[in-house]
């Protein structure tokens, strides 16, 4: 049995929505390529989230799950390094999201956040399903099966990784007791030895105390990186530090992707439902096309006006794709009407053309080879199921079912 967090592990899904963008690109995908040379990663396309709501049509669910494990590959996602797979080829999600729909109380789905804003937001469609209420949950069982340590999201998702840790915490209290808990821990905490001992008492404290995650974090590597201690009384002293049972499932934390604001073509945020995206891969001519009709700052109507960077779209992807002289270059000669909007647009114009063409040479072995990308994805579950099987085991066995 395993039950502590694996060190450092990071667990992310995307749903598969077809070709990615370069709002996904920077607001996800960027931090992903950083994150899988820090940490043993597992990235996974969310194809059974995308059911939740589009049950009426899911013929383009393939093409959709290979064009986005394809951006992956082109974005740098190395499969070599990170475990990519497919949440359908792992039906352990299926299992743990039975299990822990037993226990969770209807009003906690009912008051994410998501759940009315998304009803209301794709008002045509009948939401009212046990899918699409079960959505935050399928998500936490997502999580809770790699006991990860960091869950890289944007703002729009913290919620759902708020309930995964409720969730956690309700199933630790449930079914992670066992008799004599606190004397047992105890008895742990002097195994750790002398100063580690006073140390690990000091960290739970102070996160005990004053919610300090920080000192939560230090405590949980000191007990995860002692290897004096036996399997069972990491995980006793690892549940110690949150509550009064074991951690069989422990709480996650999230990671906030560093999102600089992307803006679309029309100065609303880039995504694919306002149709304002210029994709990863778009061919240059394209991308030029595009950006040279991008809004700009709507009082600078003459190429004599002058403008103001603070009001234009186009300065923020300024701000994402150019360095600093250029970036000067460009405020300065558009408060002084020194340059046109088109000239302004050109060196970002090539920024983002070299950055797609990069994409497009990845893509293209990819593209004329699509069983290589089935291969890396069964790879990917095969590695991720090991992984699952070991939570379920002991999920199941917590459970007093079938427990092997
Ligand atoms: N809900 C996420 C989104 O829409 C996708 C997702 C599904 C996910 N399961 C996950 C993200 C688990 C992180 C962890 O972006
Ligand atoms: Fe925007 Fe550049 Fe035009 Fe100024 S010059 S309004 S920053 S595009």
């Amino acid at each position: 049995m395993s039950t502590a967090t694996q060190a450092g592990r990071v667990l992310s899904g995307m749903r598969p929505t077809g070709q990615l963008h370069l709002g996904n690109y920077h607001g996800a995908l960027r931090n992903w390529v950083d994150l899988q040379y820090q940490y043993p990663c597992f990235f996974f396309v969310a194809d059974w989230h995308a059911l939740t709501t589009g049950y009426e049509d899911t013929s383009m669910l393939p093409e959709y799950t290979q064009q986005m494990a394809i951006d992956w590959l082109a974005a740098g996602l190395n499969p070599g390094v990170a475990t990519l797979f497919v949440q359908s080829h792992v039906p352990e999600h299926a299992e743990l999201h039975l299990l822990l729909s037993m226990i969770t109380p209807l009003s906690w789905l009912e008051r994410v956040p998501t759940y009315k804003d998304q009803q209301a937001e794709l008002a045509e469609k009948d939401l009212a399903t046990y899918g699409f209420l079960g959505y935050p949950l399928l998500q936490s069982a997502d999580i809770l099966l790699y006991r990860p340590q960091h869950v890289p999201v944007g703002e729009d998702q913290v919620a759902h990784v708020e309930i995964t840790r409720e969730v956690a915490r309700r199933f630790n209290n449930l079914f992670g007791r066992e008799s004599e808990f606190e004397t047992k821990a105890e008895k742990a905490i002097k195994e750790l030895g002398g100063r580690n001992s006073s140390l690990y008492r000091e960290l739970r404290r102070k996160f005990q105390e004053s919610g300090d995650t920080v000192a939560l974090e230090k405590a949980r590597a000191l007990v995860q990186g002692n290897n004096r201690i036996t399997v069972a009384d990491r995980d006793r002293l690892l549940g110690f530090l949150e509550g009064s049972s074991v951690a069989i499932l422990p709480e996650p934390q999230v990671l906030l992707t560093p999102t600089p604001k992307l803006p679309g073509l029309d100065g609303r945020k880039m995504s694919k439902s306002y149709g304002n995206t210029i994709g990863l891969r778009e061919d240059p001519d394209s991308v030029a096309k595009k950006l040279k009709t991008m809004q700009t700052d709507p009082a600078r109507v003459r190429r004599t006006d002058v403008g103001d960077p603070g009001k234009c779209p186009v300065w923020q992807l300024h701000e994402v794709y150019s360095d600093d002289a250029t970036k000067r270059w460009a405020e300065a000669g558009c408060r002084s009407a020194g340059i046109g909007c088109l000239e302004c647009k050109k060196p970002l114009i090539d920024k983002v053309v070299e950055e797609s063409t990069t994409m497009r040479k990845r893509a293209q072995e990819y593209e004329e080879n699509p069983e290589l990308v089935r291969n890396i994805l069964t790879e990917g579950a095969e590695k991720a199921r090991d992984a699952a099987r070991e939570t379920l085991d002991d999920v199941r066995r917590a459970m007093h079912l079938r427990g092997d």
